[in-house]
């Protein structure tokens, strides 16, 4: 898989996880990179891990005026913005009873309208490269319903949405635009997050519970931050060019079915 020379790319969400992983495959690949994250020491944390001029900026996706300087500090550095890759992400579980408002706005506002707000701010530079990349980091609950999960679903359908409309907008100034889709990894910030919740509420252990939902995927095993970032990269690479507008599940084929009433 060949990433094109010199990417100059902002990754939100990179002071961790997924986001944090992929800011270093891009690196090894020769990119620029811009590491945005409201954990400011995080964000400080990768881009010092990276070294060799890259950025780590303290930047909350729903101010449309954190994204502005951000997009306009990475341009300043590397001579443009080519690629952007939407990480930035927060959790939520709870009964619909459970549920506030405060936590609908609050995963919303950072999921899916932080999405809207940051790849607003970085379309100009995206069209003006004339090789412009945006990946968006969905989820299997952006695919289908789950107990507990109402805001978090509603924020990762709409992104997927988000995502598609922007492909649609950007493609006759050559941007791709695309979403990947992944099932559980329990090694992230939010893997742990949910890892967490599940050993509260089973009253099993962090491995019983890890062992336990590798059995139910397909291919037997929970998602890696690697199987993540090389569906990232994939959508990065010039074998992906002509790809956009799609969404890509990472799951172990989890959304598969099985014959009903047989297993
Ligand atoms: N880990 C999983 O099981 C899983 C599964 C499917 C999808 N995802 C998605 O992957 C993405 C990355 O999450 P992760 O699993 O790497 O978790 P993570 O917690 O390790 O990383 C998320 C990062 O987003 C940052 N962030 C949160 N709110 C922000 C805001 N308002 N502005 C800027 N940065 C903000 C956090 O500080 C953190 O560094 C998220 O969009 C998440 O929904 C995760």
């Amino acid at each position: 898989m060949r990433i094109a020379s010199e990417r100059k790319a902002l990754i939100t969400g990179g002071g961790s996880g997924f986001g944090r992983l992929i800011a270093h495959r891009l690196h090894d690949s020769g990119a620029r990179v811009a590491v945005a994250d409201i954990d400011a020491g995080s964000a400080r944390a990768t881009a010092a891990e990276l070294g060799d001029g890259a950025l780590g900026l303290a930047a909350d996706v729903r101010s449309a005026s954190d994204m502005a300087r951000v997009v306009h500090e990475a341009q300043t550095a590397f001579g443009g913005l080519d690629t952007l890759v939407v990480s930035a992400g927060v959790f939520h579980i709870g009964t619909l009873e459970e549920t506030s408002e405060a936590d609908w706005d609050r995963t919303v506002d950072v999921n899916l309208k932080g999405a809207f707000i940051t790849i607003r701010a970085a379309a100009a530079p995206l069209r003006a490269s004339g090789r412009g990349r945006i990946v968006t980091i969905g989820s299997d609950c952006g695919r289908r319903g789950f107990p507990g999960q109402v805001p978090y679903t509603a924020s990762k359908f709409g992104l997927i949405g988000v995502t598609e409309s922007v492909a649609a907008e950007l493609a006759p100034d050559g941007v791709t635009a695309n979403c990947v889709c992944p099932v559980g990894c329990p090694t992230t910030g939010m893997g742990r997050e949910v890892l967490d919740w599940k050993v509260s509420h089973a009253g099993k252990s962090p491995d019983e519970i890890v062992r336990a939902a590798a059995r139910t995927n397909p291919l037997g095993r929970n998602a890696t931050e690697d199987d993540v970032a090389d569906a990232v990269l994939f959508f990065l690479s010039d074998q992906a060019g002509f790809l956009t507008g799609v969404t890509l599940d990472v799951d172990g084929g989890a959304r598969l079915g099985t014959v009903p009433g047989v297993r």
